[in-house]
């Protein structure tokens, strides 16, 4: 029975289109189910970072499984020290301008440090946030063990959730700056632990940064879930960049684990010094970068004009 609710569509009805995907290879909306799949098939998952719609596009355009919308965008995008002072509305502002640039990449956006803290009502209230307003498929929260009953709270209200492990960049101030973490047998012991925990709360991937690769190795072969490297060797289920990073915008010293794949920073100021030598030698723009009267108003300007200078005389 029909329901009667098809609407017609470029004068045929919808149920006449025998297929709405255009001819060529579509690509599959990767799902936290894609990623399972792929740790299955030993298929490495990428992810990259993108704060805004053009970035975002440009790596979903380019294949890439995961669109993270990090909070590393305090530092990359709003200049700031790092990222504990980044805040909802400004993760929210950032997350929505990539939402509208991806369409089949997993969309995944950081929680903020104090955004989940405090409570797991506050948590789960923030993350449906980012879930209704901003479109997320996905929030990651930093921590194992002892945020495991939070993230289990968020999993509960149906929204999935990216663990992160390792070195967290939110701890920074506990951990005494930006160091590789586990690297003592107590220290791996830890990881391993909250590795196992997220796994068990049914986490849909687990960020793996900064942590000695024979480690990583271990907790990716120890648990189901996909795991995702940065600063973590070649031995996860998949790797993350900072797109900054990937590309030379970040105005500093790539940590060890960056690999350049290009020189956007080159490219900019190149391209941002011709301008400015053209302006000041009066080559931009050019005629042909002008728009012009149509013929007829041209002429009527001229007699108008002719009339009067005549005058003036
Ligand atoms: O904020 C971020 O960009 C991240 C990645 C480094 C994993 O958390």
């Amino acid at each position: 029975m029909r329901t009667g609710s098809i609407r017609p569509v470029c004068g045929g009805a919808l149920e006449d289109i025998v297929s709405l995907t255009p001819i060529g290879e579509p690509r599959r909306k990767i799902t936290t189910a894609t990623l399972r799949e792929k740790k299955l098939r030993r298929d490495p998952i990428t992810c990259l970072t993108a704060y805004d719609y053009a970035t975002a596009r440009l790596v979903d355009e380019a294949g890439i499984d995961i669109v993270l919308v990090g909070d590393s965008l305090a530092m990359t995008m709003l200049g700031y020290e790092n990222t504990l002072s980044v805040t909802v509305e400004e993760m929210l502002h950032h997350v929505r301008a990539a939402r509208r640039g991806v369409k089949d990449a997993l969309l995944i956006a950081d929680m903020p440090y104090g955004s989940y803290h405090a409570s797991a009502e506050e948590a789960v209230h923030n993350a449906a946030r980012f879930v209704k307003e901003a479109g997320v498929e996905a929030v990651k929260m930093e921590g194992g063990e002892k945020r495991v009953d939070v993230i289990r709270r968020v999993i509960d209200a149906e929204i999935p959730v990216a663990g992160h492990i390792g070195l967290t960049p939110q701890s920074v101030n506990m951990m005494g700056g930006y160091k590789v973490q586990g690297k003592t047998l107590h220290a791996i012991e830890q990881l391993m632990r909250d590795a196992v925990a997220l796994d068990h709360a049914g986490v849909a991937c687990i960020y793996l940064e900064g942590i000695p690769r024979e480690v990583a190795a271990m907790i990716t072969a120890e648990v189901e879930t996909p795991t995702i490297g940065i600063g973590a060797g070649p031995d996860c289920d998949g790797q993350v960049l900072v797109f900054h990073d990937l590309v030379n915008l970040t105005f500093s010293p790539p940590a060890k684990f960056v690999r350049r794949y290009g020189d956007a920073s080159a490219l900019i100021t190149q391209a941002v010094e011709a301008f400015k030598g053209d302006v000041a030698r009066g080559q931009f723009p050019s005629d042909a970068e002008s728009y012009h009267l149509p013929k007829d108003t041209q002429a009527a300007l001229e007699t108008v004009l002719q009339r009067k200078r005549a005058l003036r005389r």
